[in-house]
């Protein structure tokens, strides 16, 4: 029987995995521990749904690296702070998710979102960032994006907004904070939250300065066993 010559990557796999590549956090990033699940936080007016990411005028690139935007064949690169990323995914029981889809979307560092209540021409923000990114966890729920450093707007301290899908645990939807940032204690929704939960989505940034980055951060993110 002839030996069937190998199938190609679907072109989407294969951009995936050129970003994967591309996306490797430095090796200096160490794990923080988090316990406590992550909790549910409000989705926001923010979440550029699927059918205005795939018709509006920044439809094509969502990848996993925010700092970079291609359009009509040029490159743009993000203004802000850029941070590596580490998110690990694993559940109560200390089981490491994989296959898990994970999207963030932020604001840029003229505070708006990419998104038609807000940003929605690309006039309105930093062309250079995208916005809105996912990845999917593999090896071990691992998942890596390049973004920047968060930036507050009006009424909000610096956050990412996380939503996790996964058969196990289905859908979850929450936010991630700068650990230690001088605007969580004014902020409405950190102060609501018990000291776990703060820990649970607090991002510890560590400095950086490989490949053009300011910050790095690992984070474990815990979802219902
Ligand atoms: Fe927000």
């Amino acid at each position: 029987m002839p030996a069937t010559p190998p199938r190609p990557l679907p072109r989407r796999r294969l951009v995936l995995a050129a970003g994967a590549a591309a996306l490797a956090l430095p090796r200096l990033v160490l794990a923080a521990p988090a316990a406590t699940v992550l909790p549910p936080m409000a989705e926001g007016p923010f979440y550029p749904r699927p059918d205005w990411r795939a018709g509006g005028p920044f439809s094509g690139d969502w990848d996993a690296d925010l700092t970079r935007v291609q359009r009509g064949g040029r490159v743009r690169v993000a203004t802000g702070e850029h941070l590596a990323l580490g998110l690990q995914l694993r559940d109560s029981a200390g089981r490491a998710i994989d296959g898990a889809q994970v999207e963030i979307w932020q604001c840029d560092t003229r505070g708006r979102y990419r998104h038609p209540r807000d940003g929605g021409t690309p006039a309105d923000v930093d062309e250079g960032f995208q916005g809105y990114g996912e990845a999917r966890t593999a090896g071990g729920g691992d998942a890596s994006f390049r973004t920047i450093r968060p930036a507050p707007y009006l009424g909000r301290t610096p956050h990412i907004h996380l939503k996790l899908r996964h058969p196990s645990f289905g859908e979850l939807t929450s936010q991630l904070f700068v650990d230690g940032d001088a605007g969580n204690a004014g902020d409405f929704l950190w102060r609501r939250l018990a000291a776990a939960e703060r820990q649970a989505l607090g991002l510890k940034l560590q400095p950086a300065s490989e490949g053009g980055l300011r910050w790095q951060a690992r984070h474990t993110l815990v979802v219902p066993a």
